[in-house]
């Protein structure tokens, strides 16, 4: 855990998130319960918006809204002076319910549906970023169908593999995202795209992957993103005018882990862009990074009440707490790694070696999977660091568990982001059964 003004253990072991005492949010908003920092998301867009301006002025940071995705984030980011990106007709009605300016949003995804793509036109959102011809025909339909012009990006995939859990590398030659820079696929793309009277080409984007800790993939794929510039403007006479490189910057989930800040990872793009702007020749085209995790999981922190430790003597102690896979699925997916405390313990030593279990119904419902603790006992409270991003927006009702509430600490005030599931919210789309009305009579 890194220890910050907003995010400490105070000198009688009890942890406090963003002026509030861990006790007694537990008591007020009871547990499971995800607890985001504002001022960590405040401070870390500061941080990002400028090391990129001063760099490179003519630049928009746009939140990659699937590491944590709801009304309140949006209206967060949005207040915050970032655009947003969205990866679904879900996250774009989010944000447009939220008030967000649709001309700041762009829209990803390998297969948007047609719906999605009618919605996206609609809301005449800033940028759809393709990512294969079918979408370029069906884009330009909808668009026409709807009296519009929409611009759009291409995603291209600029063949670099970053070293991160191959489940979240994304530049790998077999990669489903983007057309292939190497093989002309690209190229290819955008001369279809200009050929559609219902598209603005804009210009082009990259996502290398995600959790990565080293600078060198990203100046890497800027100058490949470059060369590609450089290659379209001469052969189509084409003007690139955005460059998005994604985003992935690395974040520290354990003390082992020791990437660069996400300022860091920014000002190396935004100056490998200039350098490569001055030695291809190229017209500066807008800079757009989109950073989720980097701005999210350090936020986040997972409380949970330890309902039951269980010691097989000399194989493993398990606590097992009130949340699991249902809320937090990054061991499952990953075999990710969390730091955890007793959160009004945590001056004691942690003297004790355990895996964190959750309730659901199967051994690989872990959240962590051997760490050291201070001794747990039934009624602790225990604490999940850096489970602000990919964590509330990836859970689900395994074992129709609800999905815990999320709440926004700030200067010891709390309040919802997201209120908690009901039993009744869970059914509410379930169908009585009944019998089919082609059953044969008896
Ligand atoms: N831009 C695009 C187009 C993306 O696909 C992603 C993430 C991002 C930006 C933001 O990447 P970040 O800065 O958050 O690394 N569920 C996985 C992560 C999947 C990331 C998917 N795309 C996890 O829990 O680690």
């Amino acid at each position: 855990m890194n220890q910050r003004d907003t995010l400490y253990i105070n000198q009688s072991g009890r942890l406090i998130i963003g002026g509030c005492d861990a006790g007694d949010l537990a008591r007020e908003f009871s547990t499971p319960l995800y607890v985001m920092d504002e001022a960590y998301i405040e401070n870390a867009a500061a941080e990002m918006k400028r090391a990129l301006n001063e760099v490179y002025p003519d630049s928009l940071i746009a939140y990659a809204s699937k590491a944590f995705a709801c009304k309140a984030m949006y209206g967060l980011v949005s207040r915050l002076g970032l655009g947003a990106d969205v990866a679904s007709g879900g996250e774009l009605y989010t944000a447009l319910s939220a008030g967000f300016n649709p001309k700041m949003l762009y829209f990803h995804g390998n297969n948007k549906t047609a719906p999605e793509l009618d919605e996206a036109v609609k809301a005449e959102i800033h940028a759809v970023v393709i990512d294969s011809l079918d979408e370029i025909t069906a884009l330009n339909a909808a668009a026409a169908a709807a009296n519009k012009k929409q611009g759009v990006l291409i995603r291209v995939n600029p063949l670099i593999e970053a070293d991160t859990h191959r489940f979240i590398q994304t530049a790998c030659v077999d990669s489903k995202f983007g057309f292939s820079i190497e093989n002309g696929a690209g190229e290819a793309a955008v001369k279809k795209i200009l050929a559609q009277k219902n598209l603005q080409f804009l210009g082009i984007h990259c996502h290398i992957g995600s959790q990565i800790f080293d600078i060198e993939f990203f100046t890497r794929a800027v100058d490949k993103m470059t060369d590609f510039i450089a290659a379209l403007t001469k052969s189509l006479g084409v003007s690139v005018r955005e460059l998005n490189m994604g985003g992935g910057f690395g974040v520290a989930y354990t003390a082992s882990d020791t990437p660069p800040a996400a300022q860091e990872f920014i000002r190396a793009i935004a100056q490998k862009l200039k350098d490569c702007i001055a030695q291809k020749k190229i017209a500066p085209p807008r800079l757009i990074v989109e950073p989720g995790r980097s701005l999210a999981a350090q936020a986040g922190v997972t409380l949970y009440t330890v309902g039951a430790v269980k010691d097989i003597p000399n194989v493993k102690k398990y606590v097992a707490v009130d949340g699991g896979m249902f809320e937090n699925p990054r061991y499952a997916l990953y075999n990710a790694r969390y730091e955890v405390a007793l959160a009004l313990k945590a001056h004691l030593p942690a003297a004790d070696t355990v895996c964190i279990a959750g309730k659901c119904c199967e051994s690989g419902d872990i959240i962590v999977g051997e760490t050291a603790l201070q001794k747990a006992e039934k009624g602790d409270l225990l604490a999940v660091f850096c489970t602000g991003a990919y964590n509330y927006s990836m859970a689900s009702n395994y074992n129709r568990n609800p999905i815990p509430p999320v709440v926004l600490c700030k200067n010891g005030s709390a309040r919802y982001m997201v209120k908690p599931q009901t039993y009744p919210d869970i059914i509410a789309r379930d169908c009585d059964y009944a019998p089919s009305d082609k059953e044969p009579l008896s």
